[in-house]
């Protein structure tokens, strides 16, 4: 499976998925870059994430808070004292690792040189806590010493949601149980950042924080776990392939009841890609505390105020859409008998995800009518969806760029869109040629039916 990976990262190179920040210097160790194809599919991915979340439900509004975070916000969160891993170093070579990550004491990178036999291990120094969080110091006039100048790259998004809430709250009309959504970047030191977009240092998240009444947390934690592996389901991650893991008492944060993990079996072992978290009435109670501001939710028809309770949806994006990537990879070996090997490389991305949705091709260059009516069906579906117009080589040629980066469909425009005479006599004037990705079957589509076929296909 490593060799897998490697296939998938050096295919997300090549095809301007996913580049390495700063890799011309040398890399950012813990950053990315989505190229052209990437940040298709990023955004693909997050706008189904807002459309299910936001605007296919009457209960939630988003939000898009600031990434510079007030010092207090975090300091009243736990995150300033205690957002922090276990960090051991080499007393030799320097080298940091995370303490709860070591399943045997690494070689060190001074020592490797040494002769056989002879110790080649690290000398680690004993676990110390490492705060997470990027700080920064905010203003051109800052005293270097100025508490008050101290900001932070907030570590999560969800902080900036709870210490709006009340303003969302009062200036919507919103009644328990709501929601407030938001996807934006999220900064953590990571101290070994690894396995690709995995663990990065720059990250994007996806959350909901649902606001409800106490007694009503567990059942919507329970409901929201359902929620979110059915959304997996659709943009092309299994069920099969999801492990949920009920998080034991002892392993849970204290101030929460319930927490699931949602798991994905990527190539490097099964991983985390989602926490629903049920965290009671801990984050909105916090900031009542050390704002000294009242944040209580008062209920106009029981004339109740209580401080409301928060179920937690937390995706990362860019690990969603690693495991889509890593699920959509496939090598099909479709080499006849007796015949030449022939793979082909093919990204089986849902519709719905997918970078480029459809790819046009006059099946010559060098027919003047063929671009012509090429370029009319372009005109046509361009302000609809992201397409791909190739005229560059061998039909056969290109239809398997096009699997390369998982166009679900690809449009030939060939003589018989032109008027000529099908194999049995068909009249297929003003009809293209459609190609499936997966099945490779082809169909014919008429012209003035094209849109709204596609538009049927790619949601
Ligand atoms: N507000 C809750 C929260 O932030 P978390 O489990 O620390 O919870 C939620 O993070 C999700 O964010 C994770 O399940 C993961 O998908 C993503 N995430 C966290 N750290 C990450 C990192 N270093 N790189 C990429 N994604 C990360």
């Amino acid at each position: 499976d490593t060799e897998r990976m490697e296939k998938i990262v050096s295919l997300c190179k090549s095809k301007g998925f996913i580049f390495q920040s700063g890799e011309l210097y040398g890399g950012l160790n813990g950053c990315w870059d989505y190229g052209p194809l990437g940040t298709e599919l990023k955004r693909n991915v997050k706008e189904f994430w807002w459309r299910k979340n936001v605007l296919e439900r009457e209960d939630i509004v988003g939000m898009d808070g600031s990434i510079l975070t007030h010092q207090a916000v975090l300091t009243a969160s736990g995150h300033v004292g205690g957002f922090s891993d276990p960090m051991v170093d080499c007393k030799v070579c320097n080298k940091r690792y995370r303490a709860d990550q070591l399943d045997e004491i690494p070689t060190c990178e001074k020592k490797a040189q040494l002769p056989k036999g002879e110790d080649k291990s690290c000398e680690l120094t004993e676990p110390k806590e490492f705060n997470l969080m990027f700080q920064t110091k905010m203003g051109a006039s800052a005293d270097e010493n100025d508490p008050n100048a101290i900001a932070y790259l907030r570590p999560e998004t969800a902080q900036s949601i709870f210490v709006q809430y009340k303003n969302v709250l009062d200036s919507t009309r919103l009644k328990l149980p709501f929601g407030i959504a938001q996807i934006g970047k999220a900064f953590r030191n990571e101290i070994n950042p690894r396995n690709f977009t995995f663990r990065s240092r720059e990250f994007e998240q996806m959350e909901v924080e649902y606001f409800c009444r106490p007694e009503d947390g567990l059942r919507l934690t329970d409901e929201w776990l359902e929620k979110r592996l059915e959304f997996y389901s659709e943009i092309g991650v299994p069920r099969e392939k999801l492990h949920v893991l009920d998080i034991p008492d002892e392993d849970r944060a204290h101030y929460s009841e319930k927490t699931y993990d949602i798991e994905y079996d990527f190539p490097f072992g099964q991983q985390e890609l989602e926490g629903v978290a049920y965290r009671g009435a801990y984050d909105i109670g916090k900031h009542q505390e050390h704002s000294g501001k009242n944040l209580e939710y008062f209920d106009a028809e029981t004339k109740e105020r209580f401080i409301p309770h928060v179920v937690e949806p937390s995706a990362g994006c860019d690990r969603t859409i690693l495991a889509v990537i890593c699920e959509a990879y496939d090598v099909e070996d479709l080499t006849k008998e007796g015949g030449k090997k022939d793979e082909r490389t093919v990204m089986r991305f849902q519709p719905c995800v997918a970078p480029i949705k459809a790819a046009i091709l006059p099946l010559l260059k060098n027919k003047p009518e063929l671009v012509a009516k090429a370029k009319e069906v372009k005109a046509l579906l361009q302000p609809h969806m992201n397409i791909f117009y190739d005229e560059t080589a061998a039909i056969g040629r290109r239809y398997r760029r096009q699997d390369e980066v998982g166009t679900p469909f690809c449009i030939a425009i060939d003589f018989e869109t032109l008027g000529e005479e099908g194999p049995n006599g068909e009249d297929f004037t003003d009809t293209v040629t459609v190609r499936h990705r997966d099945s490779m079957e082809q169909e014919r589509v008429a012209i003035s039916e094209l849109l709204p076929w596609l538009l049927a296909r790619i949601v």
